[in-house]
């Protein structure tokens, strides 16, 4: 089947991986509300378009803090993309360094930011930092990012907690993999995804699992005594923020503000840029929606950070909608994972493309040369 857009390349990857890795990439969180909120809020947004303008392409260059990108778009960190393909966060550092757009890694990723690295010397690699309870286990992933040559650093700051998935806790998928009958008869009904990630990792580097851990995470018999001090920091607050300011001199965005007051305290505390998020729909079920609270943010603090906006993207045209909102730029994060799962590095690189292509049409068809004019003519 041919892949024409974002849903064909969700299907492919339902077919072609487990269903415990499917639902940890495809669902949200609870009664799984916020998903359809998000996309409520992005539908509800038109646009009034200028005919006759005598534009047949529109320029997408955007400058983002002191570089200049061909599109205004970053691969958002998501954990365990290695295991929906394998080496899979290679794989989309290096359609990053193609593409000329940041890929941001995550702290739970299968493979570490230094092998990263010296698998895509060229790609712009940014960091995702969750603040893990043992602070030293913490300044020691800041060091080993600075020694691979990331230059931004992104707090998510909406993860106190692990969210409450319940198809997971029925389907059994957990990291690393806990042996069950229903997980091993999961994994037996995707040969082709046996074969071509777990058993190539099986038989190179292991069972996989979190990178970035400490080696005592890894064996079953030592992950227990490590397991507490790397668990996501509860109780995580603005002092931890000015911390990390003392112990990272490169850039630092905060993800996951979907408030003007804390935007506010960001842009006081000198954070060089937010990400206005709902993480996809994944951790809180009742929170607003993206687009509903990114128009106030950018007036608050628009003019003195860069603010990005992420979730629900799954056309061209949601990603514009964020820009019109005010956005300077959005985060991608479940597309390119369906685009790994559908047909690896060239599958992500392909749906990446497509987005480019759609953002790049429907500008012409709202008529604006570019990306600055389109959002001055805002949303209809
Ligand atoms: C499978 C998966 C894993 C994710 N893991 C992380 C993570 O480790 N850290 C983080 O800040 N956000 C994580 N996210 C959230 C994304 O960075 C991003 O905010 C979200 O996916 C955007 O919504 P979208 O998937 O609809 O594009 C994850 C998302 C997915 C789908």
């Amino acid at each position: 089947m041919a892949l024409l857009n974002s849903s064909d390349y969700r299907v492919a990857a339902k077919r072609r991986l487990p269903k415990g890795l499917f639902e940890y990439i495809d669902r949200g969180t609870e009664a799984e509300l916020a998903m359809d909120d998000i996309r409520r809020s992005l539908d509800a947004i038109k646009f009034r378009p200028s005919v006759l303008t005598g534009h047949s392409s529109s320029d997408m260059t955007v400058s983002l803090f002191d570089r200049t990108y061909p599109a205004p778009l970053i691969i958002a960190p998501t954990a365990l993309a290695g295991l929906v393909s394998h080496d899979g966060e290679t794989k989309l550092a290096r359609i990053a360094g193609r593409l000329g757009i940041p890929f941001c890694v995550s702290t739970q990723s299968v493979t570490a930011i230094d092998d990263i690295r010296k698998g895509a010397p060229d790609a712009e690699l940014w960091l995702q930092l969750y603040v893990w309870r043992n602070r030293d286990l913490t300044w020691g992933l800041l060091d080993r990012a600075r020694n691979s040559g990331v230059s931004t650093l992104v707090i998510t700051a909406d993860t106190p907690l692990s969210p409450k998935r319940d198809y997971n806790q029925r389907n059994g998928f957990s990291v690393p993999f806990v042996p069950s009958v229903r997980g091993i008869c999961d994994i037996a009904s995707r040969p082709g995804w046996l074969c071509s990630v777990m058993l190539r990792y099986l038989m190179t580097t292991g069972m996989p699992t979190y990178a970035h851990y400490p080696a005592e995470f890894k064996t079953a018999i030592t992950r227990a005594a490590i397991a507490e001090d790397v668990k996501i920091e509860s109780a995580i607050s603005w002092d931890d923020i000015a911390e990390i300011q003392k112990r990272w001199t490169g850039r630092i965005i905060i993800k996951g503000v979907l408030s003007v007051d804390d935007a506010i305290k960001a842009r006081a505390l000198g954070i060089d840029g937010i990400v206005v998020s709902a993480h996809g729909g994944r951790n809180f079920d009742v929170a607003e929606a993206p687009a509903d609270v990114l128009p106030d943010i950018v007036k608050a603090v628009g003019d003195q950070m860069i603010v990005m906006a992420d979730s629900g993207i799954r056309r061209g045209s949601d990603a514009l909608k964020y820009l019109a909102l005010g956005a300077d730029a959005v985060m991608i994060g479940r597309l390119p994972l369906y685009g790994l799962a559908a047909g690896g590095e060239q599958g992500a690189q392909d749906i990446l493309t497509m987005i480019i292509d759609e953002m790049q049409s429907n500008l012409v068809f709202a008529g604006a040369k570019d990306i600055d004019a389109f959002r001055r003519a805002g949303i209809a």
